[in-house]
């Protein structure tokens, strides 16, 4: 009877090994501790905390080579995959025609939404004809098109930050130096200002902005240079080169619209013998892993956290209201995420 019973048992084993070890599944099928047959549908009821089934997104970003928009991507990536939806991420290789053509390409295949990070602002209207016509949902990020250009379609929301607001903390983290930026004490403070690309809005209210925070504080000011860097670090480094080498002493604080060209700027700075928040002062907005580094050390004044996944997070939640059939009103098309001054007093809440 014993023997019975262990060779009844080595027989439900044997069986068992035989439905869990799947030898033959390809590695990419449904895992096999669910019970279910590997073609079902994946078996939500019975797997607490699966993803839900979600529908196929494309994700079209301006340019792939961009450091804010690598750590945006990514997490939109995450977050969505991370949903259970099928994600199609293209690189617009900042040519507008070719994203153009990408967005085309989306509404061929039957995306269920788009997100869009548009290369051209200026492109909006016809972007927004595009998506229109198709009637796919679509949110747009980071790149923000007028309440007007985005009235005309109601499955259209806009996610993204209030620029002014970054532009007025750059100002801010200035002011809040012990000589508020006037480190040669002649009444004044001398900048130069390292510009974004100038066709986003971005690029032109932190320009605006954070020298307006000095200037509403009661400080003169005097801008040295202003120079399109396009966001990209190796800009930064040049255009702060030549700066230094032309006005030397006189440049009390380095502007840069983002941290990328900031740590570029950081590189000129150093090779032209400067010391930060010693001699001259630097500011970025953005708040990349580099950056907070530098800040922690000492070698940046300060930088703006521009809260990528924050922003990832709201996108693909306008996307799934605009997919549960939401529809916006002209006026009301734009959702923005705050930015967070950081100085090295609380860099580390950014950290890791
Ligand atoms: C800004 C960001 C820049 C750059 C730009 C692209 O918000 O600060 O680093 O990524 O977007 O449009």
């Amino acid at each position: 009877m014993k023997k019975t019973l262990a060779l009844l048992l080595a027989a439900i084993m044997m069986l068992a090994l035989v439905a869990c070890g799947g030898g033959d599944k390809p590695a990419d099928s449904a895992p096999a501790d669910t019970n279910q047959p590997a073609d079902s549908a994946p078996a939500d009821t019975n797997v607490p905390e699966a993803p839900a089934e979600g529908g196929t997104i494309g994700v079209c970003i301006y340019q792939f080579t961009d450091a804010f928009m690598t750590t945006y991507r990514n997490a939109l990536q995450e977050i969505l995959e991370g949903k259970g939806y099928k994600v199609s991420t293209v690189d617009g290789a900042n040519d507008q025609a070719k994203q153009n053509e990408q967005i085309n390409t989306f509404i061929t295949q039957g995306v269920d939404a788009l997100i869009i990070n548009p290369v051209m602002t200026s492109a909006a209207d016809q972007i927004i004809a595009t998506v229109k016509a198709a009637g796919i949902p679509t949110v747009l990020i980071n790149r923000e098109p007028t309440a007007d250009q985005m009235a005309v379609y109601d499955k259209l929301v806009y996610v993204g930050c209030d620029a002014r607001q970054s532009g007025t903390m750059q100002g801010e983290l200035i002011l809040d130096t012990p000589n508020k930026g006037d480190i040669n004490g002649d009444g004044k403070v001398s900048y130069i200002m390292v510009q974004g690309d100038p066709e986003n809005v971005d690029a032109q209210y932190r320009t605006e902005f954070s020298v307006k925070a000095l200037v509403d504080a009661g400080m003169e000011v005097e801008e040295l240079n202003l120079t399109r860097g396009d966001w990209m670090r190796e800009r930064g480094q040049e255009i702060v080169a030549n700066d230094l080498a032309q006005f030397g002493d006189q440049v009390e604080v380095v502007f840069c619209n983002n941290d990328d060209m900031a740590i570029g700027a950081l590189q000129s700075i150093q090779a032209a013998g400067r010391k930060v928040n010693e001699d001259i002062y630097l500011v970025g907005v953005d708040a990349l892993d580099a950056a907070l580094n530098e800040v922690q050390a000492g070698n940046m004044t300060g930088t703006v956290l521009n809260d990528a996944v924050g922003q990832a997070t709201a996108a693909v939640e306008e996307m799934e209201n605009l997919l549960g059939g939401a529809t916006y009103a002209a006026n009301s098309q734009s959702v923005y995420v705050d930015y967070v001054k950081v100085t090295p007093d609380n860099v580390q809440d950014f950290m890791g």
